[in-house]
């Protein structure tokens, strides 16, 4: 998919990411979205992405860099939020995307990235692994409210 162009993402992307986010969960969500996008477009403008086909959103991918949790000093960019339409898999969309990401997070200075996969999203622990991440020496902890 030559023609799928890879770009920072803007608010007017907050529709064709909940359409994307609809046929993943079959739930439409724009007020998630709209809070989520404003959030990371606030925190840093450049540094989540959407694949755009001929203006239509059919991917995103969604992170920051930030410091100083876990006892982590050092820059750590996270990648958190990530969908590409089930119509335009298979085709290398979703290593372009996270390469952008992770461009992004080394011109801010992170030399580590880090995300968190549920034990049960086989799917996306293998895309992750594909991506060539691996386990990190970190434990998840949760308690229940
Ligand atoms: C995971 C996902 C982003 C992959 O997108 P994609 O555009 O199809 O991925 P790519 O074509 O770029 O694949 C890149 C690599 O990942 C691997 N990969 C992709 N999907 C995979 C899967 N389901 N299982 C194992 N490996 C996978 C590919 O084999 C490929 O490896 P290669 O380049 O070494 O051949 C996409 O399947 C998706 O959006 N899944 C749902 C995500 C989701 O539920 N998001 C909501 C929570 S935030």
């Amino acid at each position: 998919m030559t023609d799928v162009r890879i770009r920072p993402m803007t608010e007017l992307d907050i529709e064709g990411i909940c359409r994307v986010d609809e046929k993943i969960t079959g739930r439409y969500r724009p007020e998630v979205w709209e809070q989520r996008a404003v959030y990371y477009i606030r925190r840093d403008p450049d540094s989540s992405h959407v694949a755009d086909l001929d203006g239509r959103v059919v991917g995103f991918m969604l992170g920051e860099v930030r410091g100083g949790e876990f006892g982590l000093e050092e820059p750590t960019g996270w990648v958190e939020f990530f969908g590409v339409d089930p119509s335009a898999r298979e085709k290398g969309i979703g290593r372009r995307l996270i390469d952008a990401l992770l461009a992004h997070f080394r011109s801010r200075g992170a030399h580590v990235a880090r995300t968190m996969v549920a034990a049960q999203d086989k799917e996306i622990a293998g895309f992750i692994a594909a991506m060539g991440f691996a386990p990190a020496p970190l434990t998840a902890l949760e308690k229940r409210l």
